[in-house]
C-alpha cells in the first residue's frame, strides 16, 4: 500500500470522503439518507452511483474519530475491485485519516494457506509537500505498529529468544541502530540470576537484546526496557488452560520497545534511544525454578519465589538494573505484567506507574496525542509492605489478592537505582497488547500497543 500526495488528482477508482458535522452536498445527502445513513459519529455509507464511501465525523476535535472512521471505510473498500483510492478530507485531519487507513488495513494471514487478496494499491491525498512529509512520518510509525502486531501474533515455536533476536537483526539492517546480544554465558557473567532462573526449564536459551540509536548531537537519552517472554506457561505455578492461550503475546513489551526504537531511528528523531529486551520462555520441567527458591538478582538483592507465574518482574528486575547503568534521562519499562492491570482498567488501557508525577503526566499527554489510552495507578507505602518476605529481601508477589498491578510496579522499584527513581516509569500493557476482539482500528490479536505512545513521547523530548 502506498500513500501518495498530489497537487491535483485526475483519475482514481473510488473515493473516501469525510463529512464533518453534516456538511454534505444535497444530492449525496438524499442518496445517503435513502440508504439509512443518519449522521452518527464515524458512520459509513457506500454510494455506488458516485463511487464514494462517506464517513461522517460529528466531533472533529477528537482525531480518534477520523482514525476509526477511516478504518471502517477502508475495510469496506478493500473488498472492492478498486486500485486507486482518493481520500478527501481537510489537511489538518489527513494524518489521522492516513493512520486509520494503514492501521485499519492490517490483517494477519501469515499462517493461512489461502490469503485474502486486496487490489487496493494507492491511497491518494490532495496536498502540498508539507502534507506529503507529515503523511510519510505517519506511514513510518504505522509500519512499525504493524510490524509489532505481526511479531506478537507469531506463534511461540517460531518466535523464541534466539529467533526474536534474528528477526530484529534483519529488521535493523538498513537502520542506524547498533545491536548487542547477551547469550546465556554473557547473562551468567552479568550475574543476571533472575533471568537465568526463569529461563532454566526451557529448551530455548535466554537472550538479552540491547539495541541503540545514537544520533550525533542528541542531548537527551531515553532507555526503554521490554518484557520479552516469548511464552509464559506460568512455570510450575502453571496457568489454567484458558489463561495460557494467547501467552505468546507475553513478548509484547519487548516487541513494542524494539519497534519504537526502529520507528524513532527511521524518523531520524534527535534523541538517543536504547531498547533492552529480556527474552525468556517460562516453562515447566525437572529443571524449572520453583516456588520457595531464593534467587539473587543482578543488583545483589534476594527474592523469594512464591509464584513462578510472576516471572516478568524477575526478568525486568535484571534488565532494569542493567539499564540504570546507562544513566538515561528517561527510563521506561513496558510489559504485559499483570492481569490485575486489566481488571483495573479493562482491555484497552495501559497502566502507568512511577514516582514522578510530572513525568506520568507527560506520558499521559503522549497518550492523548498518539491516541493510545493510558491511565495512572498510584504507588503507596502500605502496598509496599505486602512484598515483604520472611527469608529474603522481598517476595516476587504481594501477599494480598488486591492491588496486583501496583505491587508488581513496586517490586520493580527495587531494581531502579536511587539516581533513576524520578526518571523511571513502568508501563503495564497487559490489557491493550493483545485483545481477542477487534477494537476501533485495532485488529483481533496483537495491537502494537506502546509503539505510537513511545514514539510520541520521544518527539516531546527532542522539542
Ligand atoms: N504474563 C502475565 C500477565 C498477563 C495476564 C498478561 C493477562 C496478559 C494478560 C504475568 O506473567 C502473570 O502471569 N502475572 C500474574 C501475577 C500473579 C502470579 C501475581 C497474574 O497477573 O496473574
Ligand atoms: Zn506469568
Ligand atoms: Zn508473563
Amino acid at each position: 500500500m502506498n500513500i501518495i500526495v498530489k497537487k491535483d488528482i485526475e483519475t482514481f477508482d473510488y473515493e473516501i470522503e469525510f463529512i464533518v458535522d453534516k456538511q454534505i452536498d444535497a444530492n449525496l445527502q438524499k442518496e445517503a439518507e435513502f440508504l439509512g445513513f443518519s449522521f452518527k459519529e464515524c458512520e459509513v455509507v457506500t454510494i455506488q452511483s458516485a463511487k464514494k464511501i462517506l464517513v461522517h465525523i460529528k466531533d472533529c476535535k477528537d482525531l480518534e474519530n477520523f482514525k476509526i472512521g477511516a478504518s471502517k471505510a477502508v475495510k469496506v473498500v478493500k473488498n472492492f475491485a478498486v486500485k486507486d483510492l482518493k481520500i478527501t478530507c481537510a489537511d489538518e485531519f489527513a494524518p489521522a485519516v492516513a493512520e486509520g487507513l494503514i492501521l485499519g488495513l492490517y490483517s494477519f494471514d501469515k499462517y493461512k494457506t489461502e490469503k485474502k487478496q486486496t487490489q487496493l494499491r494507492d491511497l491518494i491525498f490532495t496536498g502540498d509537500d508539507n502534507l506529503a512529509k507529515a503523511l510519510e512520518a505517519v506511514a513510518i510509525v504505522c509500519q512499525y505498529v504493524n510490524f509489532a502486531r505481526d511479531l506478537v501474533n507469531s506463534h511461540p515455536e517460531e518466535i523464541y529468544p534466539a529467533s526474536f533476536v534474528k528477526v530484529m537483526k534483519d529488521e535493523i539492517a538498513e537502520l542506524p541502530i547498533e545491536c548487542k546480544v547477551l547469550d546465556t554465558s554473557d547473562i551468567q557473567e552479568e550475574k543476571m540470576g533472575a533471568i537465568l532462573a526463569v529461563a532454566r526449564a526451557s529448551r530455548h536459551e535466554p537472550r538479552v537484546l540491547h539495541l541503540s540509536y545514537k544520533p550525533k548531537g542528541a542531548t537527551k537519552k531515553i532507555v526503554l526496557v521490554g518484557k520479552g517472554l516469548t511464552y509464559d506457561s506460568g512455570g510450575l505455578s502453571l496457568k489454567p488452560s484458558d489463561f495460557m492461550v494467547s501467552m505468546k503475546s507475553d513478548k509484547s513489551g519487548g516487541v513494542a520497545v524494539s519497534s519504537a526504537i526502529m520507528a524513532i531511528a527511521k524518523l531520524g528523531l534527535d534523541v538517543e534511544v536504547h531498547a533492552i529486551v529480556g527474552l525468556v520462555e517460562n516453562m515447566i520441567g525437572g529443571d524449572a525454578y520453583k516456588p520457595d527458591d531464593v534467587i539473587v538478582a543482578r543488583n545483589g538483592k534476594t527474592i523469594e519465589v512464591k509464584n513462578t507465574d510472576a516471572e516478568g518482574r524477575l526478568v525486568l528486575a535484571d534488565c532494569l538494573d542493567y539499564a540504570c547503568e546507562l544513566e538515561p534521562d528517561y527510563l521506561f519499562d513496558m510489559a504485559t505484567l499483570t492481569g490485575a492491570c486489566v481488571v483495573a482498567f479493562g482491555d484497552y488501557t495501559t497502566g502507568i506507574m512511577g514516582h514522578n508525577e510530572k513525568l506520568k503526566h507527560g506520558m499521559y499527554k503522549a497518550g492523548k496525542v498518539s491516541g493510545e489510552l493510558v491511565g495512572s495507578l498510584p504507588f503507596n507505602r502500605y502496598l509496599k509492605e505486602l512484598l515483604k518476605s520472611p527469608v529474603a529481601d522481598m517476595s516476587n508477589i504481594g501477599s494480598s489478592r488486591y492491588g496486583g498491578a501496583i505491587t508488581a510496579g513496586m517490586f520493580l522499584d527495587n531494581f531502579v537505582s536511587d539516581a533513576m527513581k524520578e526518571k523511571w516509569l513502568h508501563l503495564d500493557i497487559a490489557g491493550p497488547a493483545f485483545v481477542d476482539k477487534e477494537w476501533g482500528y485495532n485488529p483481533q490479536g496483537g495491537s502494537g500497543a506502546g509503539v505510537r505512545l513511545l514514539v510520541e513521547f520521544a518527539k516531546t523530548v527532542t522539542n
